[in-house]
């Protein structure tokens, strides 16, 4: 990974620190984003100690807000010249309803708009990077899950169990709809599950949760294991221009019909744009998008 350039969204904690101390291990520069300073720095440090390297870098950014999505992709350009990996990681679980700086409720804000967002926003730098690869990680909690456009907030009806689901059928739509908007491009990207994890995942809940929460995290498999996967697609030169594919325990594996649906994907596409303000014919899409 000499020479290559990852940034690594949620890499204080979990998989996400994991994966960003395989690929500093292996000579990439990384620059991890999270919303603590504190956090960020002393994961650097603990990295530049154990690896050798000192091409790591971090930005400090609440991915749950749109604008601190922007302004994260703004501070990477001015500091990076090339992006080869994003891995957009960064997530959580809300069990019970919340609402983000934008009015939209915290699980899609976080899960889904961010990744939707910063992808977005660095398109340009990782065309110009190519081959590059763009690295989603979902979770195989997407099983069974179906969107309302007409609840995208779960203002009418909401439950946090369901609202991961659905962020995390999300990823994996936006994943192969953004493989099918990026072909010929020389950038890919794909979606994973990483198993599941015993980390720092869930615990920003309150009681009973934490304790349960903690309580089957016994049965997790350890973060570096987790990792293997999105460390897999960041470096392996057995997926060169792979792409549009879901990856579990390094294999690609077929995900349920519904995250086929092309129409389903575009129409979650032009919604998310809209309501980045990424497209100009946002109201009529927005509707009732963003009804909280
Ligand atoms: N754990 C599992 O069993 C499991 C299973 C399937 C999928 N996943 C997925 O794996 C990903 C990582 O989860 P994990 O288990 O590693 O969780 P984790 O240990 O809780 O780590 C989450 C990371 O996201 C960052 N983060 C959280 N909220 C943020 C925000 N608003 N803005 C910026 N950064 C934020 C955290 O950093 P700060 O707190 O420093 O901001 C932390 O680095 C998630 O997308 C999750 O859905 C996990």
């Amino acid at each position: 990974m000499h020479g290559k350039t990852v940034m690594i969204t949620g890499g204080t904690s979990g998989i996400g620190a994991a994966t960003a101390r395989a690929l500093a291990g292996m000579g990439a520069a990384v620059v991890i984003v999270s919303r603590s300073e504190a956090r960020c720095k002393a994961v650097v440090e603990q990295l530049r100690a154990e690896t050798g390297n000192d091409q790591l870098d971090y930005i400090v950014a609440d991915l749950s807000s749109l604008e601190a999505v922007r302004t994260a992709a703004e501070r990477f350009r001015n500091r990076h010249d090339r992006l080869d990996v994003l891995i957009n990681n960064a997530g959580g679980i809300f069990m019970s309803r919340q609402v983000s700086v934008d009015g939209l409720e915290m699980t899609f804000a976080l899960n889904h708009m961010s990744y939707f967002l910063l992808t977005n926003l660095l398109l340009d730098v990782l065309q110009a990077s190519a081959p590059a690869r763009v690295i989603n990680v979902s979770s195989n909690a997407y099983r069974g899950a179906t969107l309302d456009f007409d609840d995208l907030q779960m203002a009418r009806r909401y439950s946090g169990f369901a609202a991961y689901a659905r962020s995390k059928l999300m990823n994996i739509l936006f994943t192969y709809e953004l493989a099918r908007r990026l072909a010929g491009t020389g950038v890919t990207a794909n979606a994973l599950h990483p198993g599941f994890v015993a980390s720092n995942f869930g615990l920003n809940n309150g009681q009973p949760w934490k304790a349960l929460i903690r309580l089957t995290q016994r049965f997790g498999i350890s973060p570096d294991v987790g990792a293997r996967t999105p460390i897999y697609l960041a470096s392996s030169p057995e997926v060169e221009g792979v792409t549009g594919q879901y990856f579990v325990r390094n294999r690609a594996v077929q995900t349920a019909p519904i995250t086929y649906d092309r129409a389903l994907a575009t129409r979650l596409w032009e919604v998310s744009a809209a309501l980045a303000g990424l497209q100009e014919h946002a109201p009529e899409l927005i509707g009732d998008a963003r009804a909280v």
